[in-house]
């Protein structure tokens, strides 16, 4: 899949709800009711990082929740890419980005939002194809004020940001033309998932979703 389609689809994926949850799963028990309190709140987009042993069972348990479109993120190598695919991911996330893993998300056709926070790093994507980019850290390299200003010269490029964005800042962004939807972990805190307490996921969901 050439970078131009992915970032088609990547673009798509992004407009579905302003608020992609980035998310840590230490549990597979809580793979399933996570994803659909998060659907029934009102954001279908969700992320699983590859960070923790379970993350590719809970993609798989994830993938079945109707409604959801579950994705891999901390995508750092083409093993994670294959296994990512896979495991039934429909797109994927990486805080940066290296050729060995934009042609493995070419070979394997997982529409990939590739990490960008320079001027040449955006640039570099760009000349590549990829004109959706995910914006890591986003709060610690500048946060909004920083894509505002990047907008001006690159308007070619919409970003996800994520890194330090929670309901208090997330509309600094997404009040902006090159800011297609946040990412963020607030949307399902540990503590809640610990006492599988999915109402309180809904709850945080719906307020992500009436963002915008
Ligand atoms: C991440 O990959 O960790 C995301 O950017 C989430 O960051 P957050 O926990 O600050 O929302």
């Amino acid at each position: 899949m050439t970078p131009a389609e992915q970032s088609r689809l990547a673009a798509e994926i992004c407009g579905l709800a302003p608020v992609v949850p980035v998310l840590v799963i230490d549990d597979i028990a809580h793979a399933r009711p996570l994803a659909q309190a998060l659907v029934q709140g009102g954001l279908p987009a969700l992320e699983v990082t590859l960070r923790t042993p379970c993350a590719l069972d809970a993609i798989r348990v994830m993938a079945e929740v109707e409604g959801g479109v579950v994705g891999a993120g901390t995508l750092l190598t083409p093993a994670d890419v294959k296994a990512a695919k896979a495991a039934g991911a429909k797109f994927g996330v990486s805080p940066g980005a290296t050729q060995r893993l934009l042609d493995a998300c070419a070979e394997y056709d997982l529409p990939l939002l590739p990490g960008a926070v320079t001027a040449s790093e955006v640039m570099a994507l760009l000349e590549m194809g990829y004109t959706v980019q995910k914006f890591f850290p986003a709060e610690q390299s500048g946060g909004a004020a920083f894509l505002k200003s990047l907008g001006a010269p690159i308007p070619q490029v919409s970003f996800c940001p994520t890194g330090g964005i929670s309901l208090k800042n997330a509309r600094d962004y997404l009040g902006l033309k090159n800011i297609l939807c946040v990412g963020g972990s607030w949307v399902a805190p540990k503590d809640a998932m610990l006492a599988g307490d999915w109402a309180a996921i809904v709850t945080l969901a719906a307020e992500a979703r009436a963002l915008r």
